[in-house]
């Protein structure tokens, strides 16, 4: 069984986990432009303490890379429409972003993203009071509900009961619905 919702540090999944009882985790809006979170993830899981996440100027090659595997993959006017909503999540929080932040997002070739990059300190530590900075589509933190009797019988692998009727299923659907 998978914890989801809420994972923003390696931590929060040795939480969860310890608090449900799941296998592991799943992620979603953590690793939004945080792709070092699965590092992380791995490290605290081997029992290691997690690296300190990257300075502004390791992430900006991170940026650089993704950013050709998008323009190699999709071409440059989608691959660089897409870097836009990366380059808000990649830069959050760093206190030098703010300045580049309007022509990140509207960026249109490759070669204005690394223009406005190299405007950046490349030394300025990650922002540690950035790290749970919500991303994504859903911004609001959410409830975690575990399926009715789930920590009363651990080893019991039958799938929860499904929905019966529309408006059970529509309650469902909204308490899933995150990304
Ligand atoms: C980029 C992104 C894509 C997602 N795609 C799906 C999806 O295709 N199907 C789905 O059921 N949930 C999807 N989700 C929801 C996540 O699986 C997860 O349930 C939700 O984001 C809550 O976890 P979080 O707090 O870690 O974000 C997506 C979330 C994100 C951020």
């Amino acid at each position: 069984m998978l914890g989801n919702g809420d994972i923003w540090e390696s931590f929060d999944a040795l939480r969860m986990m310890r608090a449900t009882g799941c296998d592991g985790v799943i992620v979603g809006r953590g690793c939004l432009g945080r792709p070092w979170l699965f590092r992380e993830l791995a490290q605290v899981f081997d029992g290691r303490e997690p690296e300190l996440p990257p300075d502004l100027g390791t992430i900006v090659r991170l940026m650089e890379d993704h950013a050709a595997r998008l323009v190699a993959f999709f071409g440059e006017r989608e691959g660089m429409l897409q870097m836009r909503k990366w380059c808000a999540w990649y830069t959050k929080g760093f206190a030098g972003s703010a300045a580049v932040r309007g022509a990140l997002s509207t960026l249109d070739t490759l070669e204005d993203m690394r223009r406005e990059l190299a405007r950046l300190d490349s030394a300025e530590a990650f922002p540690l009071v950035a790290l749970r900075a919500h991303r994504g589509k859903g911004s609001r933190s959410q409830r975690v509900a575990l399926p009715e009797g789930y920590l009363d019988a651990l080893d019991d692998d039958t799938p929860p009961r499904s929905p019966h009727g529309a408006e059970e299923l529509a309650a469902w659907e909204q308490a899933l619905s995150g990304g």
